[in-house]
Order: structure tokens, then sequence, then C-alpha cells
């Protein structure tokens, strides 16, 4: 088995390789040609292996990067090719809202598992996103990797900013063994939203309380969270999610609110403390019959356009 780090994704695969016994692991040559166009090659040998790609879809050029090494590695001639996409971008579109639009999670996933054989992601944004794969998809979860380091801190309560993450925040309160409620949120636009408080929910006042969610984006949704929380008396407020986009100044304006924010490494990002390379690890030490010891990868070459 190999293991392919694509850019946006290269910390997390080699933690993937490290968890699975020290698999290859290796880094593609990438460059960009004159015209703006990406090029990639693959080192080694697949030869009738099973190859990992991971390669998380934060920003465009990340697909077309994505897309780039499945058709190298198909070509390299593996036998069986995992796609690791620990954030899948566009999952948030994963309905056609207004008319004329498209279902953007569909489109990408159609195009993604193209080359494909299975394909393993974390915390999909909804049940719907699930629907839109044909091939054989594997999701692991934050939970798991976030409930590792939030065992060594003192919680008294566990936060989701909506409805929608209820499933999440119970799954984390079993976990920890933790009371957890959700807040009401009301999305004003793309930026902004408002946060209620539900009418029954405990008193916070003197708690350490932890919030909970799949995407940190804006910010906007953690902040007024954060600022809701406090004005009704929280002690401390850290805040957590499985994908960390932080966008413009979002990390600076949750720190200014909070007292810790941390994220897993689905995206890289400055507080990507909680590793779910194990629980991708596990999946695919499941799924896969292999001896996973190995060697170094040989190093890509660089090669001019044909
Ligand atoms: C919404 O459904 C998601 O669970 C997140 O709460 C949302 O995407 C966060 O976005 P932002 O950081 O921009 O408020």
């Amino acid at each position: 088995m190999h293991v392919l780090g694509g850019s946006a994704s290269t910390t997390l695969a080699e933690r993937i390789s490290r968890e699975l016994g020290n698999v290859p692991f290796g880094i593609p040559f990438r460059k960009r040609f004159p015209d703006g166009e990406l090029y990639v090659r693959v080192g080694g040998s697949f030869e009738d292996q099973d190859v990992v790609i991971v390669q998380s879809l934060r920003a465009d050029s990340d697909l077309i990067e994505l897309f780039l090494l499945e058709d190298a590695v198909r070509e390299a001639g593996a036998r069986h090719i995992w796609v690791v996409v620990p954030y899948f971008g566009y999952s948030r579109q994963d309905r056609r809202f207004f008319p004329g639009e498209p279902v953007s999670a569909r489109a990408l996933a159609r195009r993604v598992e193209t080359d494909a054989d299975a394909i393993i992601t974390v915390d999909l944004h909804s049940d719907l996103n699930r629907g839109v794969f044909r091939k054989t998809l594997f999701e692991a979860s934050g939970i798991p990797a976030i409930g590792r380091l939030l065992r060594e801190r003192p919680v008294d309560l566990l936060v989701s900013p909506d409805k929608g993450g209820v499933d999440r925040v119970r799954r984390m309160a079993e976990l920890l063994g933790k009371p957890w409620i959700a807040l009401e949120k009301k999305r004003i636009d793309s930026e902004r939203v408002e946060l209620y408080y539900p009418p029954t929910g405990p008193d916070v006042r003197g708690k350490q309380v932890v919030l909970l969610d799949d995407v940190i984006s804006t910010g906007g949704t953690i902040v007024e969270s954060a600022k809701l929380l406090r004005s009704r008396g929280a002690e401390a407020i850290t805040a957590t999610c499985t994908h960390g986009l932080f966008l413009k100044d979002a990390f600076e304006r949750i720190k200014a609110v909070t007292d810790d924010v941390f994220a897993t490494d689905t995206v890289e990002n400055p507080v990507e403390r909680a590793s779910v390379a194990p629980d991708i690890a596990a999946i695919l030490r499941r799924e896969i019959a292999h001896e996973t010891k190995g060697t170094a990868a040989a190093p890509p070459v660089e090669a001019a356009r044909p």
C-alpha cells in the first residue's frame, strides 16, 4: 500500500501512513505551467497496489489536483484507489435551494469518484450528502479525535450552535458523559447569524462550556454563540469543530470571545490539534487486507511538459 499526500493534506497523509505502520508515503511533484495549469507527477511504481490519495477540497484548485492525481495513479497501474477527502468542499450546497441552482455536493461527488474505487471522508455536512455517492463511501467522525482532547480538560456543558448539530453534540455528550444543549440559530445571510438560548436550557453561570460545530467558516456562528453564552455568565468557553476553515479574520474574532479554539486536521490551519489520522487509518486497516511494513516511496521526479 502507498499513501500519497495532496498539497491540501500533506501533513494528515503522513500521519495516516504512520498510523498504518509507516507504509510508503509520498508527496507528488507539483508545479504550475506558465499558463497557470497544474502539473503533477507521482513517484514509484503502483503496479497492482492499493493506493491511498489524501486531499481535502478546501479550494477549487485542490479539486483539479485530486483529479490529476487519481488519473496519474490509475495510469501507474494501481489496483485499488482509495480517495480520502478529509474535508469535502461544496457539501453545504446539498440541495437546490432556488430554481436554477446545482446540487453542488452531488456534482463534486460524481466527479471525485470517477477514478476512485472507494471514498473516505470525515463528517459530511448532512445526510443528503451521503446519498449523492454511487461508489463505496466510508465516513469517519471528528468526534473521537475532538473527544480525546476534551477528556483532558474540565467540561460542564456541551453546546451545539444549532439544531442541525444535535446528533453530533449528543454523540460527544455520550462519549464524555456530560450534558448538552442546542442553541437556536437564525441565519440572516452567509456571514450573519442570530443565536437564541433555549428557554428550558440550564444555567451556564460559572460553567466550563464547549461549543461544538462541524464547520467553522466565517466564524459568525461561533462568535455569536460565544457572546450569548458569555452574556449568560459562562466562565470559560472552548470552541471546537471538525473542519476549521477560518475564513478571513475568523480566527482572531473567535479568539477574542473564547478561551480556546481548536479543530481537527481535516483542514490545515494553525489550531488543528485533534488528528483524525487514527480514525481514517482504522477504516483503511479494516478494509484492506495487507502487510503494512514497507520502505519510503521513490521521490517524485520533475518532467518537462509533454
Ligand atoms: C451550519 O449548518 C454549519 O453547521 C456551521 O454552523 C456553519 O457552516 C458555520 O459557518 P460560519 O462559521 O460561517 O458561521
